[in-house]
């Protein structure tokens, strides 16, 4: 295969890009993520700012320029996201209690209605659990209305659009080792326990000098995979885009049967939130590096 998407395709997987509205009319840009990508996650323009930047009024103009693109150029779109302590829009922000509760499941299924059928894949929540050893759930406005707000969150989700396969998301999961990894995991096998609808579990996979890539995300991968979700790479980017650490992200998304894909945050170096770790597989004019290079052939290797 000679791009991404093709080398991900011998695997039955794909391969994605974050791509953000307002670059879409630089064609250098759009030249590399319609040849290399075939699957397309929303940098912002799907969170709650963005589609519901007044309550109960819902806004998909700058979503629908991402979807509009991805379909018209074959590509499959993941939703991102849809309960957030992060990018709540400030009639949010002021929201506590009840009234918070609500207005997310009013927010999931404004969203999730829309897009019914059309976006198969849906992070329903996003970064729920706390950084460091305490293996907690993070503090948030969502938090304080009850620890049941994620259950509540995915079974809305459900009822929105059956079609859809919904996953919990986060970062500085992918070490088996650590406790916010070890908190996920537990909660999400008391939900396939308890029957709370979730089919996947998204691993960011921003990878940098605080949380290095371990070599036991393979055992992450397989660990959660065992308790029967789907496992994505969902928004990979490493600080200096080290070209053996990629082929091995790679690598261990290929030896998990369920993991079924993976997703790279934003096309070039110059793209990215972090440009200044330079951390993408293409270079801020659009070349390929030696990172790109690996991931090929590591997706040609199998
Ligand atoms: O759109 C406004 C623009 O109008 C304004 O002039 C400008 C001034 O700062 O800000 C623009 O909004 C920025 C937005 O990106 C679009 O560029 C926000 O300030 C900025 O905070 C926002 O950053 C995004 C970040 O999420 C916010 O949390 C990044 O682009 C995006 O890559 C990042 O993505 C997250 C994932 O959703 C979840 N996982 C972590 C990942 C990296 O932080």
């Amino acid at each position: 295969a000679s791009t991404l998407a093709e080398g991900a395709a011998q695997h039955n997987r794909y391969f994605g890009v974050a791509i953000a509205a307002n670059r879409l009319n630089d064609s250098v840009y759009t030249n590399i993520a319609n040849r290399e990508f075939n699957s397309v996650t929303a940098e912002n323009e799907m969170k709650i700012d963005a589609t519901e930047p007044q309550q109960g009024r819902f806004d998909f103009t700058q979503a629908d320029r991402i979807y509009n693109w991805a379909r018209q150029n074959g590509k499959q779109v993941r939703g991102h996201t849809l309960a957030w302590h992060s990018q709540q829009p400030q009639w949010m922000q002021n929201l506590s209690g009840q009234a918070l509760r609500q207005a997310m499941i009013n927010h999931i299924q404004g969203v999730m209605s829309y897009y019914r059928g059309k976006i198969p894949i849906w992070d329903v929540v996003n970064e729920a659990f706390e950084d460091g050893n305490s293996g907690r759930r993070r503090d948030s406005n969502l938090q304080r209305t009850g620890n049941d707000w994620i259950e509540v969150a995915f079974r809305t989700a459900r009822q929105a659009d059956p079609s859809a396969k919904l996953c919990y998301n986060d970062y500085n999961i992918e070490n088996w080792n650590a406790a916010k990894t070890q908190a996920v995991y537990n909660m999400v096998r008391d939900f396939k326990s308890r029957g709370v609808p979730i089919d996947c579990v998204g691993f960011q996979s921003h990878f940098n000098s605080g949380n290095p890539y371990n070599p036991n995300f393979r055992t992450t991968l397989q660990q959660f995979a065992a308790l029967g979700v789907d496992v994505e790479v969902t928004e990979l980017d490493i600080e200096n885009a080290p070209a053996q650490t990629y082929a091995s992200v790679i690598r261990d998304c290929l030896a998990v049967d369920r993991c079924t894909g993976i997703t790279v945050w934003g096309v070039r170096d110059s793209d990215s939130w972090r440009s200044y770790q330079n951390p993408l597989l293409f270079d801020n004019n659009g070349n390929k590096k030696q990172a790109y290079y690996a991931v090929l052939d590591a997706l040609n290797e199998g």
